[in-house]
């Protein structure tokens, strides 16, 4: 199996390689339009590369993107070692002459290409430009953003898991399972760990995430549904056509669609909504995440996980890993006590 790909590593080939991309060599050989497409290209990439080398260590398609990038980038400065030598080897006019007759043309423009359809996946993967990121508090739950570590629910997490890998379930009604708490009690952490479970991912084709919150339509819900099904598609505002688009994508696919933060109580939308996803559902689940009982009894919740509190040692954990960071806390003998005073 290949290794972890290191983020920082990519990040200085890519270094290397826009160097070479603006020396002479490559100057003589293309037209300066195909340098700056690819720097461009380079540029957008390594922009997520930090993100990227974190949230490998959970989602399997990063990793392989990652693989795929390392890939692509060897072969890239491989061929610009290629044009360097070629370029020291001839004379003025050859490489003149190279500039009309120009054999390494049509390998870079496939390079580049591939190198385009990977910056393409880094927004399906959900992969965000970290720097910029940095002090955005406007936080919306992803499949992607979750938490390293989860402390305790290790039976909730095995009741949703066995839930969603069991055989029972109608053809008529898609199974739904609602886990139900207060705020901030850890339900949007809950489902992205089972979310992200390496049987979970193997079992379903098709998975979707979609922050569902206040704002509510049909139209948005089922744009949203199919942004997260398949980036692409999801531009009409008809709910028809939409909803035709859905019921390709989801037709005789064993699928896993999150709804995280729900609130709406408007029976009749959802009734519409659900209506096209009990359609042929072998197999299939859904998972709602919300703080209102009502809302996981309107939508018509199969099954209702009520968090509780965690427990204190769990609690404890928690708290140390947010307010002591990566420090020790016995060296903090006194702000030890006090956290234990905040947990109880
Ligand atoms: N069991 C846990 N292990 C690790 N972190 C947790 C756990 N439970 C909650 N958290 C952390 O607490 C915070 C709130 O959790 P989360 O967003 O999952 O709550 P929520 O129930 O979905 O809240 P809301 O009702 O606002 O959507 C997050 O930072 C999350 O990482
Ligand atoms: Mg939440």
């Amino acid at each position: 199996m290949a290794g972890v790909v290191g983020g920082a590593f990519l990040s200085s080939v890519i270094l290397v390689i826009r160097e070479k991309v603006n020396s002479k060599n490559f100057r003589n050989y293309f037209h300066k339009r195909l340098g700056r497409k690819l720097e461009i290209t380079l540029n957008s990439i390594n922009e997520v590369l930090d993100d990227a080398e974190t949230k490998q260590y959970q989602n399997l398609d990063v990793k392989n993107w990652l693989d795929g990038l390392k890939h692509e980038l060897a072969e890239v400065d491989q061929l610009l070692d290629v044009i360097a030598i070629d370029a020291q080897q001839k004379g003025k006019i050859e490489r003149f002459i190279s500039g009309y007759i120009n054999r390494f043309e049509s390998r870079i423009k496939v390079l580049l290409k591939r190198l385009n359809v990977l910056a393409e996946q880094k927004n399906r993967l959900g992969l965000q430009d970290t720097t910029r990121a940095a002090g955005n508090d406007g936080v919306v739950s992803s499949s992607f953003f979750y938490e390293s570590v989860m402390y305790g629910r290790e039976l909730e997490n095995q009741e949703i898991i066995d839930c969603l890998l069991s055989d029972s379930g109608s053809d008529n009604q898609v199974p739904i399972i609602s886990i139900v708490g207060p705020i901030g009690m850890g339900k949007t952490t809950l489902a992205q760990v089972v979310y992200n479970n390496h049987l979970v991912m193997e079992v379903f084709e098709l998975k979707a995430w979609v922050h569902v919150s206040e704002s509510f339509d049909l139209v948005s819900l089922t744009q949203s549904i199919l942004r997260s099904i398949h980036s692409s598609a999801a531009d009409s505002e008809d709910l028809e056509i939409l909803q035709h688009q859905l019921q390709q994508r989801l037709t005789g696919k064993r699928y896993l669609l999150v709804l995280d933060d729900v609130w709406n109580k408007n029976g009749n939308m959802w009734e519409h909504l659900l209506l096209l996803f009990s359609r042929q559902s072998s197999g299939s689940r859904i998972i709602v995440t919300t703080r209102d009982k009502e809302v996981a009894s309107i939508i018509g919740s199969t099954q209702l996980l009520d968090l509780k509190q965690l427990e204190k040692s769990d609690c404890w954990n928690l708290f140390v890993k947010h307010a002591f960071g990566g420090r020790d806390v016995f060296e903090y003998p006194c702000l030890e006590s006090i956290g234990k005073k905040i947990v109880e």
